[in-house]
């Protein structure tokens, strides 16, 4: 069992994460500007769990003690807020694994953009500025809604990358905890690009068939 700190956790897409995380039986911590709004989390979630899983399995932290107390940290905020981000948590990230699930999106005229990235991929950009965190970009392409919905199995594939292929299993193995979905090893971070233009297309399908899709890769 890990220790992981979820910066970011009140948003839809954090406390998805940290709810399946906590349910897959590890301990959670969640972090935010505000630990009024991560304690909200908190109560969201235990509300949620109980009585299948104890409560005490998830607290409540600001960013900074969110990532300098757990071995593993998500990066869930909006790509815009990284730069800010990094500059406050990089050393509490050394050495540690960093799973980022961040898309860098852009809303042109009603469809979906990857925003350009010098560094390729926002787990690109996120390897670049804390070169001594080993991240794994994963979890883009799923939805929160689905990670919350915890009354519907989550089907599909979790495509994972890393430039650290020991970190890739570890990811991997935590996703396993958690039934029906697959962990598919993407290889290298610099694959990480193509699975943030998959997320803005599933994001355009959506729109188009109000809908909530995700994906699955056949032939493996
Ligand atoms: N939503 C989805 O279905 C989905 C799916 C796949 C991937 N993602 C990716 O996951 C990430 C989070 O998505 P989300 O929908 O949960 O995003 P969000 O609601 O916009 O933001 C998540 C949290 O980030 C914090 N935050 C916002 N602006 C910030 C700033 N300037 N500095 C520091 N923290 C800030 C906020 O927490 P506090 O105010 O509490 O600090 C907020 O609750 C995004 O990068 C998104 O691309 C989302």
């Amino acid at each position: 069992m890990a220790r992981v700190g979820v910066v970011g956790g009140t948003g839809p897409h954090g406390i998805g994460m940290a709810l399946r995380l906590v349910i897959a039986g590890e301990e959670v911590v969640i972090g935010s500007r505000s630990l009024e709004r991560a304690e909200t989390a908190v109560r969201r979630i235990r509300e949620r769990i109980l009585p299948r899983v104890p409560p005490d399995r998830v607290r409540a932290a600001d960013n900074a003690t969110a990532a300098r107390t757990c071995d593993v940290v998500v990066l869930a905020v909006p790509y815009t807020a990284l730069p800010a981000l990094l500059d406050e948590l990089r050393p509490s990230l050394a050495g540690k694994v960093v799973i980022d699930v961040v898309n860098p999106l852009i809303a042109d005229d009603g469809l979906f953009r990857v925003a350009p990235v010098a560094e390729g991929s926002a787990s690109g950009w996120i390897q670049a500025h804390a070169p001594e965190a080993r991240v794994v970009g994963c979890f883009k392409n799923l939805s929160a809604h689905d990670l919350w919905r915890i009354d519907r199995a989550m089907h599909g594939d979790v495509l994972v990358c890393s430039d650290f292929p020991e970190a890739i299993g570890y990811v991997s193995s935590l996703i396993e905890l958690m039934p029906l979905l697959r962990a598919v090893d993407a290889g290298p971070l610099a694959n990480a690009a193509h699975v943030e233009h998959i997320t803005a297309l599933l994001l355009n399908l959506n729109r188009r068939y109000r809908a909530q899709s995700s994906i699955q890769i056949v032939g493996l």
